[in-house]
This record gives C-alpha cells, structure tokens and sequence, in this order.
C-alpha cells in the first residue's frame, strides 16, 4: 500500500525521519510530499528541502520524495495513495491533525489519515525550534540530519539572526 506524508519539513529533523522510517516499514511505499505553505515564511525554499530530503530519504528504497503543488488530497489522488499518514508527537499535534483529517476525509472520503506516533525521544521536537536555536547561535546537533546542519550552518551563517519564526 502506497501512503503519502506530507509536511513542509523546513527543514527536515529527525523526528520527520523517525517517521519516514517506522512509515517504510508499515506501508510498501512512502511518498514524502513536500507542501509550499503561503501562510509560513520559510527558510529553505522548495528545491532545497527537497534536496535535503533526497539526500537524507536515500537510505530507504521504498520511499521517494516529491513536490505537492495544491490540495494534499488531490495529490494523493493523483499518485493514487489511499492513506496519508502524519505524525503525532503530543496531545497538542491532536486538534490541528484533527481538523486537517476530518477536512480532507470531507474532500476524499476514501482517503484515509493514519496516525502514528512519533519517537518519545522527539516529542519536543518541531522544524521552527530547531530554526530558532540554529538562527541564535545554539547547537541542534543531534536533532536534524548532518545534511541539514551543514545547510543551517551555511544559510543561518549567512543570515545570522535575522531569520525570524
Ligand atoms: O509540516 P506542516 O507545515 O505541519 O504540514 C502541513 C501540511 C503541509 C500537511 C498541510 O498544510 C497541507 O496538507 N497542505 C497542503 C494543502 C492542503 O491540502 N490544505 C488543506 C489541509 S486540510
């Protein structure tokens, strides 16, 4: 069974990763679908966290990694996944994934959202905390893939504090 997991992964940390795998394992294929969201500044642009994911996703065959242009649900229509799966990682994820869940079973009651629970090690973990230590000067070292410090390091290195959440 093919499920796509989408996120906007700027950038991917290892917790996404934590899911890419346990995902891998539970469904034949995973596609990781990278959203462009206009309501959030981002840091990286498209390609690059594409690329980090690439880079990163490569150690396992049965995940590909791809853009997602509009509605998540007409992508999955498109590449013909039944299933998204998302993360959890505290009671708070809960209402948003909720609500997202519920409005995309209302656009394509035949897909289903599958939930699984992200590595009690990363619930703490999201992309914007790891952008805003990173942008102070703090160490995310172990938290986001060696790829994605490099790239941090660079753009954060460039742009210091003026990255703002
Ligand atoms: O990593 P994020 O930012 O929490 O991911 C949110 C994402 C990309 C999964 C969500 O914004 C999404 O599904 N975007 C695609 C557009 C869409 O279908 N929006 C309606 C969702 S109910």
């Amino acid at each position: 069974m093919l499920a796509i997991y989408p996120g906007s992964f700027d950038p991917v940390t290892n917790g996404h990763l934590d899911l890419v795998e346990r995902a891998s394992r539970v469904f034949g294929r995973v596609i990781v679908a990278v959203a462009p969201n206009p309501l959030k500044a981002t840091l990286f642009t498209i390609e690059e966290r594409l690329a980090m994911l690439r880079e990163v996703c490569s150690e396992w065959p049965n995940v590909e990694v791809d853009s997602m242009p509009g509605l998540l649900v007409e992508y999955a229509r498109s590449r013909g996944a039944h299933v998204i799966v998302k993360g959890l990682r505290a009671v708070s994820d809960f209402e948003f994934e909720l609500q997202m869940a519920l409005m995309n079973r209302r656009q394509a009651p035949t897909i289903e959202t599958v939930f699984m629970m992200t590595g009690a090690e990363y619930s703490y973990l999201s992309s914007s905390i790891v952008k805003e230590v990173a942008s102070l000067g703090g160490s995310v070292e172990g938290l986001v893939p060696q790829a994605v410090l490099d790239r941090l390091t660079q753009k954060l290195g460039a742009r210091g504090c003026e990255y703002k959440r």
